[in-house]
C-alpha cells in the first residue's frame, strides 16, 4: 500500500478542461483551460464544450505533468470525473482517463464531481485543522445547490436541494439580464461591493424543510427590470451596483436561512462550503458573521478550489485510492450521477 501515491486527476464535467497531479494530499500542479467560446452565447453550449475538451485535454494534462516535475512512470492511478455534468464533456475526460490507464497499466478512480467540491477541504494545508465528521456540506455551483450531511469521505446524504434552478444559474441569468458577460456570478459579486444591498427587495420563496428554489427570484428580477426599463431605458445602467448588491443579498439569504435551519435540525455547527458560488464575497461575509454571532465553524475553500478544477478530483481520488476502491474500464460516464 503506497502511503503517498502520485495521482493524475482529470476533470471535464462542464466547460473547464482541468488536470492535476497529487502527491498524497498535496497538490503538485492544478491546471485549467477555460473555454472562452461560450461567452458569445451567454451560456455553455454542450456540443462546443465537448469539442473544446477534445482540443484542450492533451495540452492540459501535459502541462500538469510538466509542472509537477515527475516522471509519468511514478503515477499510481488516474482519477476522473464520472459525473454529474454534461454527457459529451464527461465522455471526453472519461474515455481519455480509461485509455491512459490501460496504456500505463494503472488503476482508475471514479469520482463524483459534487463530492470533489466538498473534499477540497482535506487538501494538505487548506486548513490548519480540516473539518471533523460529521458536518453539514453545502455545494453551490452553476448546476447544483445541495445541503449535504457528511459522515465520511464518501458517506454523504442529501438533506435538501434546489427544486428548480441552481444558485449559480440565478446569478448568471439575472446578471445576463443586466447585460453582464457569462458567467455573470463574479461580475455581480464585484459590482455588488459598490452597491446598497437594501435598495431593492425581492420575494423569498416558501419552500418546505431544507429544499430551496431559485427560479421565483429570477422571474421576479426579470419582471422588475422589464417594468422599470419601460419607465426609464437607462434604469439598469444607472442602478447596476445597487441591483447587483440587492440581488446578491437576496440569493445569499435564501441559502443562509436553510443553513440556519440545518444547523438546528442536525445539531451541528460545522458548515463546509464548495462549488463556484463559494467564491462569492457576500456569501463568505454572511457565513463569517454567523461564525462570530452564532458560534458556527465555517470552512471556506481557497479561491483556486471553488470553481471547477482537477485538484478536487485528485483529493477525492486519494481517499478512494486509500480505500482501494478502484474503478472499471467498462464504467459509463453518468450525467445524472447521484451519491
Ligand atoms: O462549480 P462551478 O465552477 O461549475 C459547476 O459545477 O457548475 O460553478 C460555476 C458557477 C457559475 O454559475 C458562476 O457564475 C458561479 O459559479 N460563480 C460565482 C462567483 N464565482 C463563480 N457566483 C457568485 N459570485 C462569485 N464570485
Ligand atoms: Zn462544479
Amino acid at each position: 500500500m503506497i502511503e503517498s501515491p502520485y495521482l493524475l486527476a482529470i476533470e471535464s464535467s462542464c466547460d473547464d478542461t482541468a488536470a492535476a497531479v497529487m502527491h498524497g494530499k498535496n497538490v503538485l500542479s492544478n491546471c485549467v483551460a477555460n473555454q472562452k467560446i461560450h461567452q458569445q452565447y451567454g451560456g455553455v453550449v454542450p456540443e462546443l464544450a465537448s469539442r473544446a475538451h477534445q482540443s484542450n485535454i492533451v495540452p492540459v494534462i501535459q502541462q500538469a505533468l510538466q509542472q509537477a516535475n515527475i516522471d509519468k512512470k511514478q503515477i499510481a492511478a488516474i482519477a476522473y470525473t464520472q459525473g454529474p455534468g454534461l454527457l459529451g464533456s464527461l465522455l471526453v475526460g472519461g474515455s481519455f482517463a480509461k485509455s491512459l490507464a490501460l496504456a500505463w497499466g494503472i488503476p482508475l478512480l471514479e469520482i463524483d464531481h459534487m463530492q470533489g467540491h466538498l473534499l477540497v477541504h482535506f487538501i494538505e494545508d487548506v486548513h490548519p485543522k480540516p473539518p471533523s465528521f460529521p458536518f453539514i456540506g453545502v455545494t453551490l455551483s452553476g448546476g447544483h445547490t445541495q445541503i449535504v450531511w457528511v459522515e465520511d469521505y464518501f458517506k454523504m446524504t442529501i438533506l435538501g436541494s434546489t427544486l428548480d434552478d441552481a444558485i449559480g444559474e440565478a446569478f448568471d441569468k439575472c446578471g445576463k439580464l443586466m447585460g453582464l458577460p457569462y458567467p455573470a456570478g463574479p461580475y455581480v459579486d464585484r459590482l455588488a461591493q459598490e452597491g446598497d444591498p437594501t435598495r431593492f427587495a425581492f420575494p423569498k420563496p416558501k419552500v418546505a424543510e431544507l429544499d430551496v428554489s431559485y427560479s421565483g427570484i429570477k422571474t421576479a428580477f426579470m419582471n422588475f427590470i422589464n417594468r422599470e426599463t419601460q419607465k426609464n431605458s437607462a434604469f439598469v445602467e444607472e442602478n447596476r451596483s445597487d441591483l447587483c448588491a440587492s440581488l446578491q443579498h437576496a440569493l445569499v439569504e435564501i441559502i443562509l436561512d436553510k443553513l440556519t435551519q440545518a444547523v438546528a435540525t442536525q445539531k451541528n455547527k460545522q458548515i463546509v462550503i464548495g462549488g463556484g458560488v463559494a467564491a462569492n464575497s457576500g456569501l463568505r461575509n454572511a457565513l463569517l458573521k454567523k461564525e462570530k454571532d452564532e458560534g458556527w465553524r465555517v470552512f471556506l475553500p481557497p479561491f483556486a478550489y471553488t470553481t471547477d478544477n482537477a485538484a478536487m478530483i485528485g483529493i477525492a481520488g486519494y481517499f478512494k485510492f486509500q480505500a482501494q476502491n478502484f474503478g472499471k474500464l467498462n464504467t459509463a460516464s453518468n450525467a445524472r450521477l447521484k451519491f
